[in-house]
């Protein structure tokens, strides 16, 4: 696919070394597989490709930074300090945002979002950010019971894809006895429970 000028300065060549960079084979090969699976599903629900490329070729660029390194940007750069009373896999989120935007120069607050969101979720979610968090889940590398299941939802329906992904994530999280960041939660009140 050959990039506008619209979102980056860059080809998405380019783009995809500077995010090779950042990370191990395996997740790249990880991003790759998103990437496939959000250009699908802004496809399927007329969302902007390129944009929808962008973002899953960013969505992980802080997962392999170094934990201290977030940390301090946590504190420094005004985010959300209740972060750190978490797992770091949640940070990768927020911190990813802030850095593909001041490394490589993304200032579109749609793909910033998506990347921001992409983790936890949130109450209100864009096109965008529904297509980056469920292309995340169900890219074709990914391999668990359920999702073949998880697949077919996401084609049929964006939203029950959301709510599919959430309840999934939070069972995972209750078995593991993990501290579960609010934003979840806010994340299934909105999009899984009924009333
Ligand atoms: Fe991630
Ligand atoms: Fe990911």
């Amino acid at each position: 696919m050959e990039y506008t000028t619209n979102y980056l300065k860059m080809s998405r060549v380019e783009l995809l070394e500077r995010v090779q960079m950042q990370m191990g084979e395996r997740r790249f090969k990880h991003v790759l597989g998103v990437e496939e699976m959000a250009i699908a599903l802004a496809g399927r629900y007329e969302a902007d490709i390129e944009a929808a490329s962008i973002a899953a070729l960013t969505h992980d660029y802080a997962k392999e930074r170094d934990r201290d390194e977030m940390q301090e940007l946590i504190r420094k750069e005004g985010f959300d300090l209740d972060l750190l009373n978490y797992g770091s896999e949640i940070w990768h989120g927020p911190v990813g945002a802030f850095l593909v935007q001041k490394e490589l120069g993304v200032q579109d607050d749609l793909i910033l979002d998506a990347i921001r969101k992409h983790t936890v979720g949130a109450s209100e979610m864009t096109l965008l950010d529904k297509i980056i968090y469920v292309a995340d889940f169900i890219e074709p590398n990914r391999d668990f019971p359920g999702v073949a299941e998880a697949r077919e939802i996401a084609i049929r329906n964006l939203d029950e894809a959301v709510a599919f992904e959430t309840k999934h994530t939070l069972h995972y999280l209750i078995e593991k006895n993990t501290k579960i960041y609010p934003q979840t939660i806010a994340t299934y009140n909105t999009w899984v429970a009924k009333s």
